[in-house]
């Protein structure tokens, strides 16, 4: 089954296949789409708050020809507030649509969600896990912005600890050869060891820099993330990281012409507004690539076979 549980999945070929895809994707959508996915159903369910997220996975399906079942805010509007565990809940969800999305602030929701679906899960987050469809639109936009996905210099700036965005695109950029990370981080939010010895069995160089000047001077990507307040566990530790590391006019006149701005978004100061007319700010640009990146995901998944019995049969005859 085509779930999408982790960015560790997804070896060489398949990404390059993907980034293929999402470029057809995207002509498509010039085009005003596909009507591919008619007569699917895909169910967002959301236990931690979207914009992007959702409204992009949305917004590919219904460009696939699709349609689309959604609970925002599921932490409080499901039954989980009245005690339903999330298994219960995806064997329902998963009679009622072809394809669920799935956001959940526990770290392996997905992949337990995925052990007892009918249907493929595609994980839009899992607390401070991963996020791999993020990682594979992040790897869209580099490829798409600065033209190759091999040779880079990246410099993740910020939350590297709970940002789950950077870990699954850590793991996306070690299947590329010639990958420097330059870790710019506060000292309470540095890389996880696990996702730095990752990067490092595949043979990318990582590397800690705690000045963002100098990481901004050589990087082909400056990868700014916001400081993900709602999972520390100190609010001193909060204080010390927040507004340490910001992109702004100051930090672009020290980057090349040729490097990029990004973010996974919401940003929540770390880039300063005045960014955002400089073309080297692809950070709305990454949003939109969002839609294309998720029609590639979702037809891939939605070719796979639904596990199990059918929920409805063809006879009308009663039991
Ligand atoms: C991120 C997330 O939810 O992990 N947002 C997103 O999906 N684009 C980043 C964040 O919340 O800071």
């Amino acid at each position: 089954m085509r779930h999408v549980i982790s960015a560790k999945a997804f070896d060489r070929d398949a990404l390059l296949g993907l980034l293929a895809e999402a470029a057809r994707m995207q002509v498509a959508l010039g085009r005003g789409g596909l009507r591919t996915q008619d007569g699917k159903v895909m169910a967002a369910l959301f236990f931690e708050p979207s914009t992007r997220t959702r409204l992009s996975f949305e917004a590919a399906m219904l460009r696939l020809g699709g349609q689309v079942i959604s609970t925002e805010n599921a932490r409080e509007f499901s039954s989980a507030i009245k005690g339903e565990t999330l298994e219960d809940t995806i064997r329902v969800v998963a009679g009622y649509a072809d394809v669920i999305v799935l956001r959940h602030h526990e770290v392996g929701a997905a992949a337990r969600a995925a052990r007892v679906s009918r249907v493929p899960i595609l994980s839009a987050g899992d607390g401070a896990g991963e996020h791999p469809t993020q990682a594979l639109l992040d790897l869209y936009t580099v490829w798409r912005e600065v033209g190759r996905v091999e040779d880079l210099t990246v410099a993740l700036v910020g939350d590297l600890l709970y940002g789950r965005t950077v870990h699954s695109l850590v793991y996306v950029l070690s299947r590329f050869s010639g990958i420097r990370l330059l870790c710019v981080a506060p000292d309470v939010t540095p890389l996880p060891a696990d996702v730095r010895e990752y990067a490092a069995a595949h043979g990318v160089r990582v590397e800690v820099e705690p000045d963002l000047h100098k990481a901004a001077q050589v990087a082909d990507v400056v990868y700014q993330t916001r400081v993900q307040k709602e999972r520390f566990a100190s609010a001193a530790d909060y204080e010390r990281a927040r507004g340490q590391y910001i992109v702004d006019r100051g930090l672009l006149s020290a980057m090349r012409a040729d490097s990029i701005v990004m973010h996974p978004l919401p940003r929540a100061g770390e880039v300063a507004p005045d960014v955002d007319d400089d073309p080297r700010a692809a950070y709305f640009r990454q949003t939109h690539y969002g839609v294309p990146v998720r029609m590639a995901l979702l037809e891939r998944s939605l070719q796979a076979q639904v596990a199990g019995e059918p929920v409805w049969s063809e006879s009308a005859e009663v039991q």
